[in-house]
């Protein structure tokens, strides 16, 4: 038995598909960030204010190991857990699940959002976005093209392909 883990950049909609897809498959669903403010009992602007970028980085290794303890689970990952080399390896024993955005998509969503520390120039998101496409597609078994489609279409197709694999 594995997890079913939603991988892609900021505003993919991880969280909210995540959430839908686990109800439907009547499974327990986590959101790793959501799970680590409350094991933490402080928001994630604030770990990267007052420690810093790789201290989160080490408490979302640490929750993710605890939460992938539970084979049953869906979870939405944070954008940057493909960041940690460590996470992938645990990721692909799992089977992940990409949600791919274009861009200027993403950047529409996320550009004003005062709870993501990383949030930033249009410029330096941009740069890690590209930085990151890659591991996004190495790591995912399953990629869904999300672009211009309703959460409700995303959510069949994950679970038509989920139907193909398993
Ligand atoms: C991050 C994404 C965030 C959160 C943290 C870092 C990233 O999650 O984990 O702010 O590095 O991309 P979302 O992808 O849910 O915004």
């Amino acid at each position: 038995m594995k997890s079913i883990c939603l991988i892609g950049f900021m505003g993919s909609g991880k969280t909210t598909v995540g959430e839908v897809v686990a109800k439907l498959l009547h499974k327990p669903w986590v959101d790793l960030d959501h799970y680590i403010v409350k094991q933490e009992d402080m928001s994630i602007s604030q770990m990267f204010r007052e420690y810093g970028e790789d201290y989160f980085r080490s408490l979302e290794t640490k929750y993710l190991k605890e939460v992938l303890k539970n084979k049953e689970n869906v979870i939405s990952m944070g954008g940057g857990i493909i960041t940690v080399p460590e996470n992938v390896l645990l990721l692909q024993e799992q089977t992940v699940i990409y949600l791919d955005y274009p861009f200027e998509t993403l950047y529409e969503r996320i550009a004003e959002d005062k709870n993501r520390p990383l949030a930033t120039s249009y410029e330096a998101l941009k740069e890690r976005y590209e930085s990151r496409k890659q591991l996004y597609e190495n790591t995912c078994q399953v990629k869904i093209n999300c672009k211009g489609k309703s959460i409700n279409r995303i959510v069949q197709e994950i679970i038509s392909k989920l139907d193909r694999i398993s």
